[in-house]
């Protein structure tokens, strides 16, 4: 029987993965315009981490971690998110005493949930992100916010839907859990069971249920905006005010609470759903926090970041024709040798060609001229070069424009010049 890969994983191939790197190329151009500059934890990370980190309350840490022992008796973890191990990277390089604040970094990489496979939603995904750390003001939430509108604008997604919130102070939330246990203290024999461990471990997390039955007790549910102290309000309305001077358009949504534990204040995530109607969750989402890297054994310093999906920009990109044409990077000249001697040629006339900036590819199977000329058109290529025996005993090549369909012998020396001037170009 042969190996197949793991459920929920997905191999990624030619035009997609060409795709996921001109994604990811634009994300890290956009996050160098805003001075955010690049980092590269670890794909593993002590589970503690986690468990203090995203919390003990979260789905993610109470179901879908993919944990194990290492040969150390080690409890290690992949990482679920990036965020944590942000935080975890930036206390114990010091980062912070040694930065001008906020400090600002961007990340990309895979993270692994084990959640259950579905459209959108896979085990092993890809995450692009950003984390500004070390200041609290409503400001750098809405830095924040505006970078992941520009990165949205330059995807040329329109109409992405800016869900958000605020989860306020600690003073807010507080108020707000002890008013959500009363009204689901009476519904609670009704609730699923993870319903159950969510009242113990953090009833905000009873909002994001997905079972209908208790989705419809959450309706009645007391609301976050009627418990947020003054100072939560006045800052919230402070984001809002400036996100509109900025002209960027959000939808305040009272309902979303966000499922990792270490959010207060500002949250919010990104919806688009494609023309064809597929709906692959939310693209990208972020909020603030302000216990996390004291909790992780840091300064007192808030932080606000948000990560997108890379797989999910993808499909919806792939789904309204938005990636540009050009991803694909086509061969421009493929070389045809016929014969031995001409395979050799071939390989030092490539090697030029490629020293030359050309994309160049070589057929080495030995099969007929006019087949490798099918191929020569499936990979897109402007030119062909044929060389045959003919070819190597004068030392040159026949070019052939594969448009015009002329076609010229070239000496060896005037082969890159020959080229360049067939291009139309000024090598
Ligand atoms: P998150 O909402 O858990 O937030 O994930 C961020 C994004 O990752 C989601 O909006 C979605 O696009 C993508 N995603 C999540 N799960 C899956 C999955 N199973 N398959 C495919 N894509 C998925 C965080 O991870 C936070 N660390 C974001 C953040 C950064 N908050 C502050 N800074």
């Amino acid at each position: 029987m042969s190996v197949i890969n793991v459920k929920g994983t997905h191999d990624i191939i030619g035009e997609e993965s060409n795709a996921f790197a001109y994604i990811e190329n634009l994300l890290k151009q956009i996050c160098d315009l805003f001075a955010y500059s690049e980092v590269r934890p670890p794909v593993i990370e002590h589970s503690e981490l986690f468990i203090r980190g995203v919390g003990e309350g979260s789905d993610i840490v109470r179901k879908e971690m993919y944990t194990f022992l290492d040969k150390g008796e080690r409890s290690i973890t992949l990482r679920p998110e990036f965020t944590a191990g942000i935080m975890r990277l930036i206390v114990q390089n010091k980062l912070l005493a040694t930065n001008e604040l906020p400090y600002k970094v961007y990340y990309c990489g895979p993270v692994f949930r084990y959640e259950r496979p579905q459209l959108g939603r896979y085990r092993q995904f890809n995450q692009f992100g950003v984390e500004a750390v070390g200041n609290n003001s409503p400001e750098i939430d809405v830095e924040t916010i505006t970078l992941a509108y520009t990165i949205l604008s330059s995807l040329n997604l329109e109409g992405v839907t800016i869900s958000i919130n605020t989860l306020g102070d600690d003073e807010s939330r507080n108020a707000y859990k002890e008013a959500l246990k009363a009204y689901f203290a009476k519904y609670l024999d009704k609730m699923c069971p993870d319903c159950h461990s969510r009242y113990e471990l953090n009833p905000l997390r009873i909002l994001d249920c997905k079972v209908p039955e208790d989705q419809e007790i959450v309706k009645g549910a007391p609301k976050m905006k009627d418990y947020l102290s003054d100072a939560a309000k006045e800052r919230f309305n402070r984001v809002l005010a400036l996100l509109d001077d900025l002209d960027i358009p959000y939808q305040v949504d009272d309902t979303l609470v966000r499922g990792l534990d270490y959010y207060s204040e500002t949250v919010f995530e990104f919806h688009y759903v494609s023309k064809t109607g597929n709906d692959y969750g939310a693209i990208g989402a972020g909020g603030h926090y302000d216990k996390l890297v004291k909790e992780l054994g840091g300064p007192d310093a808030a932080g606000v970041g948000f990560s997108f999906g890379v797989e999910r920009l993808y499909s919806v990109l792939k789904d309204d024709n938005l990636l540009p044409e050009d991803i694909n990077n086509p061969v421009e000249i493929y070389i045809m040798p016929l014969g031995m001697n001409a395979k050799a040629m071939a390989l030092s006339v490539a090697s030029e060609l490629r020293l030359n900036a050309y994309r160049t590819d070589i057929c080495y199977e030995d099969v007929k001229l006019g087949n490798m000329f099918k191929r020569a058109e499936r990979k897109g290529a402007k030119f062909a070069i044929i060389i045959g025996d003919d070819e190597v005993n004068k030392q040159e090549v026949v070019i052939k424009n594969l448009t015009s369909t002329e076609q010229k012998s070239c000496p060896l020396d005037k082969l890159v010049e020959t080229i360049s001037k067939e291009m139309g170009e000024d090598k």
